[in-house]
């Protein structure tokens, strides 16, 4: 390591600090095994409050954000348990002691809005805070709030909270304006003990709402056509406990795939769901990089410098924006001239800066970015803005020549479990600062 850095430098967990430096240049090499599911997982936990019996998820990763809604649920009364070593994490809402959720974690994490279905559902009211989480656009929670009025639910804004009321929740026939992922969710949760069945037309189809519609059958409702556009829930008049195993997060997965690419390596992801990432891998072999596919496996050898390509992030099964910061950092290495069109979020592009100062050459018009592609980055200081921003300034600099200093760490263990020590066994020159 470069002698030159007066940070006391230690590769520990990395908990609590608050810088990340990295020496680019080193191809990644070597196999790693994938997460349980952030975006699976939360929702997941929030399902908890709908039944008053002990639940266990299994390949519950060890996250701030799972830690955020820990704490939100422990607030609001849930006995929550979590084993870092076995990634076990119990929960059982016996009693729900306050409707209440605090301004700190709601601030925190948007995934905070999705206690709001099961509450109103098990308890008639729920009390919430405008939420926060990545600065990556407006955010605004209409399509839930529309979707549970239509199951009976009633909302008055004060002091910046939502107050959210319904005596009884009722079934309803709800089509979205727009396949919300958390909209979705919440509208599966408040089903599963309203009055009646629900059909959720224009549903979100993203394996996370797969995932927690599983979830939610296995406390009893009886949920269908989860995965498409048209979900129908039959209630369950006394939910029940049970045991359920995450899903692995193709996100994660995503992130990994595009590290192996953008640093010249060869590795091989393990505990994947590889139909979970069919519009990543094309994307990935579109621009030379090979990919060998098991269904639960996937190695990604990189070819030489990416050619450039045109990339549109759409709902579930299409491109994820979730990855399109990881894959801006790769196409700024193309061979060619790239276009990024954002589809999902309107301000998906606090990353650029950051980029920019490695030497990337983006041009942003409107929700579209133009990439030329460049021989080399060069390491720099730099701040993550996101969780996935700070996720593509990590893989950049993986491939950058020259070290890169960045700040912002507490953004990328939001989403990330033990990513940095996880690359550093890759060959990564990862150091906490
Ligand atoms: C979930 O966010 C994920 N978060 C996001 O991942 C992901 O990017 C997103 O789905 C899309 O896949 C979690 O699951 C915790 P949406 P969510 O509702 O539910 C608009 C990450 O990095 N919209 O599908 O908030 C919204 O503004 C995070 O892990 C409304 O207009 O996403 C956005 O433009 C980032 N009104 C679009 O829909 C609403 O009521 C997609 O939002 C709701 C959403």
């Amino acid at each position: 390591m470069p002698d030159s850095w007066n940070i006391k430098l230690s590769s520990a967990g990395g908990v609590g600090v608050s810088v990340i430096l990295v020496e680019g240049g080193v191809p990644l090499m070597g196999k790693v095994r994938i997460k349980g599911a952030k975006n699976a997982v939360l929702p997941i936990m929030a399902a908890s409050l709908l039944s008053a019996e002990k639940v266990v998820l299994e390949e519950v990763p060890d996250l701030e954000d799972v830690r955020t809604m820990s704490r939100l649920l422990r607030h609001l009364g849930v006995e929550v348990f979590y084993d870092c070593s076995s990634e076990r994490l119990v929960l059982q809402a016996r009693r729900i002691m306050t409707c209440t959720a605090p301004y700190g974690p709601v601030r925190r994490m948007r995934a905070s809005i999705l206690i709001i279905g099961p509450l109103l559902a098990r308890m008639g009211r729920a009390r919430i805070s405008l939420p926060g989480g990545c600065a990556i656009g407006s955010r605004p929670i209409d399509l839930h709030l529309k979707g549970l009025a239509a199951m009976g639910a009633s909302f008055t804004m004060k002091n910046g909270y939502i107050e959210a009321s319904a005596p009884k929740l009722r079934g309803a026939n709800i089509c979205l304006d727009y396949p919300s992922v958390g909209a979705t969710e919440n509208l599966l949760m408040a089903a599963a003990l309203a009055e009646g069945p629900t059909t959720i037309e224009n549903a979100a189809a993203e394996p996370d709402v797969v995932d927690l519609a599983a979830f939610i059958d296995m406390l009893g409702a009886k949920v269908r056509g989860a995965g498409t556009p048209r979900i129908s829930v039959h209630p369950v008049a006394s939910p029940g406990g049970g045991k359920h195993r995450v899903i692995p997060d193709r996100i994660e997965a995503g992130t990994l795939m595009v590290a192996a690419a953008i640093t010249g390596g060869d590795v091989l992801l393990e505990n994947v769901i590889s139909r979970h990432l069919t519009a990543v891998t094309a994307k990935l072999r579109e621009c030379g990089v090979h990919v060998d596919e098991s269904p639960d496996s996937l190695r990604v050898v990189a070819r030489g410098r990416s050619r450039a390509v045109e990339l549109k992030t759409m709902p579930y099964p299409g491109f994820p924006t979730d990855l399109q910061p990881q894959f801006m950092a790769l196409l700024s290495l193309a061979r060619g001239t790239s276009v990024i069109a954002e589809t999902v979020f309107e301000r998906r592009y606090l990353h650029v800066p950051s980029l920019q100062r490695m030497g990337a050459r983006i041009h942003l018009e409107g929700r579209s970015a133009i990439i030329t592609g460049l021989p080399a980055l060069q390491g720099a200081t730099v701040h993550a803005p996101d969780l996935r921003g700070g996720a593509a300034l990590l893989l950049a600099a993986l491939a950058a020549r020259g070290v890169s200093e960045i700040h912002g760490v507490r953004h990328i263990r939001r989403g990330y479990s033990r990513l940095t020590s996880r690359l550093r066994a890759l060959g990564g020159r990862i150091y906490m600062g």
